[in-house]
């Protein structure tokens, strides 16, 4: 199955994602991840690339629309796949289609939470430095404080979970993102989520609509 998970910055679409991707056994792409991996390898692409992040703003469709095209041509794609944060712009989606042809996305989850509670989950979420797991301070802390319990290293904040960014991210998702859900409405792909519910449950509804069309 290819699957799109769409949803403001904080709604869950990582956390979420790991757990599809592990339960259906396909790949988990998401454009943040191989964004910050360029970012951290030090390259010129990741400079540039740190430039929009640090502001909350999309880069550019040109790079990003390449980076997934080629992501989907790997082999490991041709069984399924899970897009976690793309597309976010109608021109990502347009040419997300025309990159998928015959083989389109047969669902896009949209994982709907309340502005308020996106702002408590992205100031309080720490990410493990050693395999990228994902925590937050409340509502899902480590054993712990600060410190993996899947690999033991040291936890820290995203540079872009700064409250001013916050804002931005929000807004620029507003501005840019949200206009998709009328697009994959009208194509009838669209499931929306209440992501407001606790993770256990998120899930089971993802699962629950995923094995309705299986
Ligand atoms: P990206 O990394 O995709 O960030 P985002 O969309 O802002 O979303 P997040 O990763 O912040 O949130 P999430 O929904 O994954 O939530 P999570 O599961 O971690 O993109 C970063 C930047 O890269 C963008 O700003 C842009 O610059 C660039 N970019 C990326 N894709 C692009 C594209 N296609 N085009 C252009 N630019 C692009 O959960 C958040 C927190 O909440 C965690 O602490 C978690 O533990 C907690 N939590 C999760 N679920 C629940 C729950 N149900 N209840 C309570 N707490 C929960
Ligand atoms: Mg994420
Ligand atoms: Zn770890």
């Amino acid at each position: 199955m290819n699957i799109v998970l769409m949803g403001p910055p904080g709604a869950g679409k990582g956390t979420q994602a790991v757990r599809i991707a592990e339960t259906y056994g396909i790949p988990h792409i998401s454009t943040g991840d191989i964004f910050r991996a360029a970012v951290k390898a030090g390259t010129a692409l990741g400079a540039e690339l740190q430039r929009y992040m640090s502001q909350g703003q999309l880069v550019p469709d040109d790079i990003t629309i390449r980076i997934v095209h080629e992501r989907l041509q790997q082999p490991d794609c041709a069984a399924g796949f899970l897009l976690d944060g793309f597309p976010r712009t109608i021109e990502q989606a347009v040419a997300l289609d025309k990159t998928l042809e015959s083989n389109p996305i047969d669902v896009v989850l949209s994982i709907e939470v309340p502005d308020e509670e996106l702002i408590r989950r992205l100031t309080g979420r720490r990410v493990c430095q050693g395999c990228g797991a994902t925590y937050h301070v409340d509502f899902n802390p480590p054993k712990t404080e600060g410190i993996c319990d899947k690999c033991g290293k040291e936890l820290q904040q995203r540079a872009d979970d700064t409250i001013a960014t916050v804002r931005n991210r929000l807004e620029v998702y507003n501005r840019q993102t949200e206009p998709l859900i009328s697009y994959y409405r009208e194509q009838g792909k669209l499931v929306s989520i209440d992501g407001s519910q606790a993770i256990d449950k998120v899930f089971q509804d993802i699962a629950c609509h995923l094995e309705a069309r299986q």
